[in-house]
């Protein structure tokens, strides 16, 4: 808590500060779009305009970041596709659209992978991470950081108690063909829905849940449209913070001092994110039982059905079983 308010006054001194930027160039040199799928209030969202605050600030103005939200620039999957050809300088991604680019990051999001947040966390911030990193960086995109986004978990708009209910059940997943491979085995059939139709998806029945973290959950509003949580987090979806290839050809052409500013406004931001994640966790639990939402636990017996349901795709995974095995004794 302490933590959170001292960072929340340094990105208010950030911010301050920023209002009397360009105390050497009275207007940026270069303007850089970053594109979140997430609503303003989201953490990853409130990271972003943190990043944008960072780098003007450490840049003197020299380099200013606009943040779209809410989508604005497209689905994330178009997003990507944008930033391959420099259209978009900067987005944040869920590694569910991004393997399907990369699929070895499909690795990094394997059904009950890790124990905990803990636990992905120090694969990620280890010598794996660094690895997949380094995976996802080419001519046309660099990946930054890692920012969190916690466990997914199933919501309904009628009542699931039991595993049983969740069959044949029609449940949005991430619009890639192995995100409906992940979900399928528990007898749902998936649907593969870009992120903003899925809450008139559910108003209008076209779907009968979708599945996702708790504070995309609450920022989006699907909460109002679904308000049945079994919270069994079948899985932790890391995300990347990524840079377009174009952006960087820019930000090198300004002068060599750049470009590591702009990766340390990223480590900076990508810390902070964590930070935030973590309250939105628990403040949007909080909120959507305020609503009226019912969430219900999984028994040590279900979640030890679905593990044994959907883990048998660790077997299309067999070219990367020393990576796994790293990553379960990490
Ligand atoms: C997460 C993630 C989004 C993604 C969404 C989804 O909330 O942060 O970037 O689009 O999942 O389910 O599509």
């Amino acid at each position: 808590m302490r933590k959170l308010l001292i960072i929340s006054l340094t990105i208010l001194a950030v911010l301050t500060s920023c209002s009397n930027k360009n105390e050497k160039t009275d207007t940026p040199r270069l303007i850089l779009s970053y594109a979140d799928n997430q609503p303003a209030q989201h953490p990853t969202t409130s990271a972003a305009w943190y990043f944008a605050a960072l780098v003007e600030k450490y840049t003197d103005g020299v380099i200013s970041v606009e943040v779209y939200s809410d989508g604005q620039i497209g689905s994330e999957i178009s997003v990507y596709e944008q930033m391959k050809f420099g259209g978009v300088d900067f987005g944040r991604y869920s590694l569910g659209i991004l393997s399907q680019f990369y699929p070895d990051l499909a690795v990094l999001e394997l059904p009950y992978l890790y124990e905990d947040s803990d636990h992905m966390w120090r694969v990620l911030d280890g010598e794996i991470g660094s690895y997949f990193l380094s995976k996802t960086a080419d001519s046309t995109t660099i990946a930054l950081a890692w920012f969190d986004a916690g466990a997914r978990s199933f919501y309904t708009i009628e009542p699931i108690v039991e595993l049983d209910q969740l069959e044949g059940k029609k449940i949005r997943v991430q619009e890639i063909d192995l995100m409906a491979r992940f979900v399928e085995p528990l007898g749902v059939t998936a649907e593969k829905i870009p992120y903003g139709e899925v809450y008139s998806a559910l108003q209008r029945g076209i779907i009968d849940g979708a599945e996702n973290n708790i504070p995309s959950y609450y920022y989006t509003g699907h909460y109002q449209a679904a308000t049945h949580v079994y919270l069994d987090e079948h899985f932790r979806i890391p995300e990347l913070l990524m840079m377009s290839g174009a952006a960087r050809a820019k930000i090198e052409a300004l002068g060599e001092e750049y470009l590591p500013i702009i990766e340390e406004c990223a480590a900076k931001a990508a810390e902070y994110e964590r930070i935030l994640w973590k309250k939105a966790e628990s403040d949007s639990l909080s909120k959507v039982l305020e609503y009226g939402c019912t969430v219900v636990l999984p028994t040590a017996a279900e979640k030890e059905e679905m593990r044994q349901l959907m883990t048998p795709i660790y077997e299309e995974y067999s070219e990367y079983a020393d990576i796994i095995e790293k990553i379960r004794n990490t």
